[in-house]
């Protein structure tokens, strides 16, 4: 069993949760179950094909082009979106937009090193509620893009061996509904800072979970509150311990959440993030590894070799990589 990241205070988020629970079970709940009231708000969010929309960027044309799921036998007519390409697609967190400053970083970054199709998800009006109806409308989201695929899949004979997916905070366990959603497994998934309030260690089944794509691949960046505090991928990274990150306050967690954005972006033109495979961060800067093999954390091409945890360390401030530090 893989020992939690920052074991001190993990369970605290926890404890936390079932007091507001308690309290809140008197009073707001009292007379419905947790589906009924969800079911009970449906019409000030509004259904599925309002709130989770496609937006489509390439080489060809970088603005960002809506796509309906109902234009699919015709989204390279409607769009530059080319079926001669692999398909990326990014999937926000909670408090986010589909074009936040990282995420539309992130796709131009991508769009600069590969040529690819990116595939914006805006799931923005059901990611900016109260965090536990996110949480409850996830798997809704994932579906509905599992469809999605499964449709351009049919269409043009597309393989998803085409298809990556890459989620910040909630969106990365969109990402693992997603991957349960489609008729064949995609390619690969990352997840960069899986959010931690509301999913356990012990139900892989409703969050990212190795099971979600032929290669699934994380980035902890800030499990103290956070990013999930256990491993949840096929490789698992965790630059400065994973807990916290150098030059983030500790009233910001928020600060190192989106260090795994700014991690993951600067390794797609980098091959700078060295990183030990490690089973304690301790160990790690003890020099424990420091004859083992160095490995690349990130890259625009995800490396499927890699299994297991990775301990690295990073500058506080961009650019970020360290390169060969020597541990
Ligand atoms: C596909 O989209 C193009 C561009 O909007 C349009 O001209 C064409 O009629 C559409 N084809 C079909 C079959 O809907
Ligand atoms: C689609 O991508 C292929 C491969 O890069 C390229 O050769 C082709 O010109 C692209 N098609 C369009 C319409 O841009
Ligand atoms: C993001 O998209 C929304 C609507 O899709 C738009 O109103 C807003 O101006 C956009 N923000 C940026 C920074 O482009
Ligand atoms: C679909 O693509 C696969 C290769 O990816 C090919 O073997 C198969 O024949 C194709 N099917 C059709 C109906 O074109
Ligand atoms: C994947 O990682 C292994 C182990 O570090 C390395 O030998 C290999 O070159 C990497 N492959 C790519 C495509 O980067
Ligand atoms: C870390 O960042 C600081 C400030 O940008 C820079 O002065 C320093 O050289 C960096 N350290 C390394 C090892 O790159």
């Amino acid at each position: 069993m893989m020992k939690s990241l920052c074991y001190l205070i993990y369970l605290m988020p926890v404890v936390l949760a079932e007091n507001i629970c308690e309290k809140r079970s008197s009073i707001v709940y009292q007379d419905y179950t947790a589906d009924e009231w969800v079911e009970s708000q449906e019409s000030t969010w509004g259904n599925t094909e309002k709130c989770v929309l496609f937006y489509t960027s390439n080489r060809q044309n970088r603005d960002l082009q809506r796509v309906l799921p109902s234009e699919v036998e015709n989204i390279t007519g409607v769009s530059s979106f080319n079926i001669s390409l692999k398909t990326i697609f990014l999937i926000h967190g909670w408090k986010s937009v589909y074009n936040s400053t990282y995420n539309l970083m992130l796709g131009n970054a991508y769009l600069d090193v590969r040529d690819v199709n990116i595939i914006y998800i805006d799931w923005d009006k059901w990611a900016n509620i109260f965090y536990p109806i996110s949480v409850y409308l996830l798997s809704r989201v994932g579906e509905y893009i599992g469809q999605f695929i499964n449709e351009i899949s049919a269409t043009f004979n597309y393989s998803l061996e085409n298809i990556e997916l890459v989620g910040h905070s909630l969106g990365a366990h969109i990402c693992g509904y997603v991957g349960g959603a489609t008729n064949s497994a995609i390619s690969s998934i990352t997840g960069l800072d899986p959010a931690k309030p509301g999913f356990s260690k012990y139900h892989p089944e409703s969050r990212l979970s190795p099971d979600d794509a032929q290669y699934v691949q994380v980035i902890h960046t800030a499990g103290l509150m956070v990013g999930s505090s256990y491993t949840v991928g096929d490789a698992d990274y965790i630059p400065n311990g994973g807990c916290t990150q150098p030059g983030c306050c500790l009233l910001k967690p928020i600060c190192d959440h989106d260090r795994s954005y700014l991690y993951f972006i600067e390794s797609l033109r980098s091959d700078q993030f060295i990183a030990k495979k490690c089973e304690s961060y301790d160990d790690y800067l003890a020099g424990q590894y420091k004859n083992d093999p160095q490995i690349i954390m990130g890259g625009a091409a995800v490396n499927r070799t890699l299994f297991g945890k990775y301990c690295l360390k990073t500058n506080s401030t961009s650019p970020f990589s360290l390169g060969d530090i020597g541990l």
